[in-house]
Formats: C-alpha cells, structure tokens, sequence
C-alpha cells in the first residue's frame, strides 16, 4: 500500500513548485511542509511572504477532481486545523479560498493543476496551504499586511510540525469526503461562507470591479452576483471586500 507522508523541508522555493516539480516521485496524499519559503506564491501571481514560523504546505492530490473541490478540501480543512488549535476564535471561509478571523486574513489556499510534460492533460493538483501561526502582529505592520494569526489572536505560539500533522488528517479526511460524497463538503464549504446576502465589492481576476448583492454560490463554486440593475453575474474568481454604506 501506498502510504501518505509528510515530508518536511528546511527551506525551499515554493512548496507548491516543489510538490509540482516532485509530482511523480509522490504518493497520494503526501504534505510537504516547508519551515520557510524564498518564493512563496498568493493567488493572483501575488507574492507570499514566508518568514520561519508560519505554515507553508502543499497537499497532492493524484485522484481526479474538479478544481473547485481541491478549493473546498484546503479550505475547510485549514478552517477545521485553526478550530482545533484556537476554539475561541471565530474564523470563516471568506470567498473563494481566504480564512479569516473577523474582518482579518489569517490563512490563504493556492491550488495548481499538475500537467505531465508534452501532455495537456492534468493528472492532479497541489493544494498549496499558507497559515499564519506565530508571526506577532508587529511582523505584519512592519510588512504592511492586513493580517493576523494564532499567536496574535491568543497569545500562543505553537508547533509547526504538530499543527502540520493535525492539518494532514483534516486533508485526508476531507479528501475522501471529496471523492465518496461530494455534495456533502461542498455544503460545509458554502455554511461557512459569510458574505453571502452582504452588499460586496468585488475586482474579477479581469476586469474592473463591480459592486452588488452576494446572492448564493452556485454547485460549481460560483459566486452569484445582483448587479444594482438587477441582472445576475456568475464569478469564478476575484477580490472581495464588504460593501460599507
Ligand atoms: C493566497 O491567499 O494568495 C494564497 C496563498 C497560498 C500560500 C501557500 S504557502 C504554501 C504554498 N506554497 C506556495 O508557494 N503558496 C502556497
């Protein structure tokens, strides 16, 4: 039997690029989880800062997938890790893939497909996993972030590799949810979708931005949007922000 592994990294690029480049040497399931990362990557091309202390991990999966499920499995998987570690404090999926904790982002998901060379087609994903553990908050001042984390929020600081092992069972169990029933996940991924019914603004992955009601999330991962006109716009990507009267 193929056994899952996680497989723990002094430093890399991108745990994301390493799960890719690594992607047939691999097993099902395996995490590879990075102390620190010198090119980390944010949705949108964006950069993600990766000083010691914060989780960087990437979760491979070899089944085939719609890409919006790998979206559910990181997300709820990470929001299930950050419940477990800090009870108290009360975090939600804000659409599509960014865990907050009141109106702060304490964790982000970047999912890439995997392609084998000469071969257009995809024979999986990475489920790439950013959590801010231990970064006090003068770390993200300093770095002009809006952000926060575990330890900001309860004054704890806590193991990497132990938060890591909790976060790989939440993505195995969350995997066989995926693949066995996945209208179920997809229904604890929506639960905890917050804006929906909120006036937001919102900027597409192209275009410019458009403001109007959170409608609902369709099966696909949707977002449905009633412009002031009152036609309807189905998303797939983009920024959001709450909409301040
Ligand atoms: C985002 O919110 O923009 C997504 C951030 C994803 C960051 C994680 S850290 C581990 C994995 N490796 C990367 O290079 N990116 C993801």
């Amino acid at each position: 039997m193929n056994q899952s592994q996680i497989i723990i990294l002094e430093k890399t690029e991108s745990t994301n690029q390493y799960a890719l480049a690594n992607f047939a040497k691999l097993t099902d399931s395996s995490l590879i989880l990075a102390k620190e990362q010198s090119e980390g990557r944010g949705r949108r091309g964006r950069k993600w800062l990766s000083p010691q202390g914060n989780i960087y991990a990437s979760f491979v999966i070899k089944k085939p997938l719609h890409p919006e499920q790998c979206t559910y499995i990181g997300a709820v998987s990470a929001l299930e890790t950050l419940r477990q570690y800090a009870p108290d404090v009360p975090f939600w999926i804000k659409w599509p893939n960014d865990i907050f904790t009141k109106s702060t982002k304490i964790a982000g998901i970047l999912s890439e497909r995997h392609c084998p060379e000469n071969y257009n087609k995809s024979d999986g994903a990475v489920i790439g996993i950013g959590v801010n553990l231990n970064s006090g908050q003068d770390y993200f001042e300093y770095n002009r972030l809006h952000g926060t984390s575990i330890f900001a929020e309860t004054g704890k600081e806590n193991d990497i590799v132990t938060f890591a092992i909790s976060l790989h069972s939440a993505l195995i169990r969350n995997y066989k949810i995926a693949v066995d029933t996945p209208d179920l996940l997809f229904k604890t991924w929506k639960k905890e979708n917050l804006l929906i019914g909120k006036n937001i603004d919102i900027i597409p992955e192209s275009g410019f931005q458009v403001t109007g009601l959170f409608k609902d999330i369709g099966k696909d991962g949707s977002l449905l949007l009633i412009l002031p006109d009152g036609h309807t716009r189905k998303l797939y990507s983009g920024d959001v922000s709450v909409k301040l009267k």
